[in-house]
């Protein structure tokens, strides 16, 4: 089993369930609230694991009570937290409103992520021995760079998924073998609003994207090769969160495992067409037997 490192962030999700959300200066009645234990590189690390990845996960929570509980959810999921640091002050945290659609907005609040600036030994280490590594962009720019360049330096294939989107530095996208955005970060990256063209651009800096597109499905594009349009299962969403790191964690497994693309894509597919399924971040990742049931 390839082992997958993953350096990003761990938030607690504080969700209010709404009809709509509310537009700017407008305060509307929802109907549910939940706290979730998510963070796009925890979200990832326990997908990864579910799908039965071997995963450790490097970032920091903080010493409120969150911390403890992101790093139990994180621990029973499977995952090695022997890297996650605790760090004095609160943990991040997610701002999430969901709409009746199943679509969501999200304030992220850094807290302790903000703290992981630099890898130390161990985790450069853990970098290094990992077949996988996996990227967002919640944790510092110059730790992701760090942790990249210190992945292709080793030969281990570096997975990014640019979100919240922002600019890249150039030494990040060198050491990056696979993008993941999703359809607006894609735009926001190139200018370009057109899946295949936008992939084209992207492709002159990575050596292979998937655009996610949502209930549009995906598109992988590699340098030298055509691009390929994959369907979405279509189901009924009720929670779109933390579908984007269902597929990145469950592609990683299936690519870790040499599955090749069109099957590690369809896999992973199916594994965040479950995830939109049901409510919560990492609480609706599927486990391996589902995901293969789908
Ligand atoms: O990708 C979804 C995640 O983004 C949420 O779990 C939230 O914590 C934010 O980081």
């Amino acid at each position: 089993m390839t082992a997958i490192a993953v350096l990003g962030s761990t938030n607690m999700d504080l969700v209010a369930y709404v009809a709509r959300a509310p537009g700017r200066g407008e305060t509307v009645t929802g109907r549910e609230f939940r706290t979730v234990p998510g963070g796009k590189g925890a979200n990832q690390a326990v997908a990864a694991a579910r799908a039965g990845g071997e995963v450790v996960m490097i970032g920091a929570v903080g010493t409120d009570e969150y911390g403890s509980a992101l790093r139990t959810h994180l621990e029973h999921a499977g995952v090695d937290t022997d890297l996650l640091r605790t760090v004095a002050g609160p943990s991040g945290t997610a701002h999430i409103v969901v709409d009746d659609e199943g679509a969501n907005s999200i304030v992220v609040i850094p807290g302790a992520n903000g703290s992981v600036t630099a890898l130390g030994p161990g985790e450069r280490a853990a970098v290094s021995a990992a077949g996988l590594l996996l990227l967002q962009l919640e944790l510092p720019l110059t730790a992701v760079t760090e942790a990249a360049r210190t992945a292709r330096d080793r030969g281990v294939r570096t997975i990014l998924t640019p979100s919240p989107v922002r600019t890249l530095p150039s030494a990040l996208l060198a050491a990056v073998d696979l993008l993941i955005p999703d359809e607006h970060e894609a735009t926001a990256l190139t200018g370009c609003a057109e899946p295949h063209a936008a992939a084209q651009i992207l492709l002159r800096q990575v050596p292979a994207v998937v655009i996610t597109l949502g209930r549009k499905g995906c598109l992988y594009a590699a340098r030298g090769a055509e691009p390929v349009l994959f369907p979405a299962p279509e189901v009924t969403a009720v929670d779109t969160t933390g579908a984007g790191d269902t597929f990145v964690g469950t592609l990683a497994v299936a690519l870790g495992e040499g599955r090749p693309v069109p099957e590690a894509v369809a896999w992973a597919s199916s594994a965040a067409a479950l995830c939109v399924q049901r409510q919560g971040a990492s609480t609706s990742m599927p486990h391996r037997s589902e995901i293969d049931a789908a």
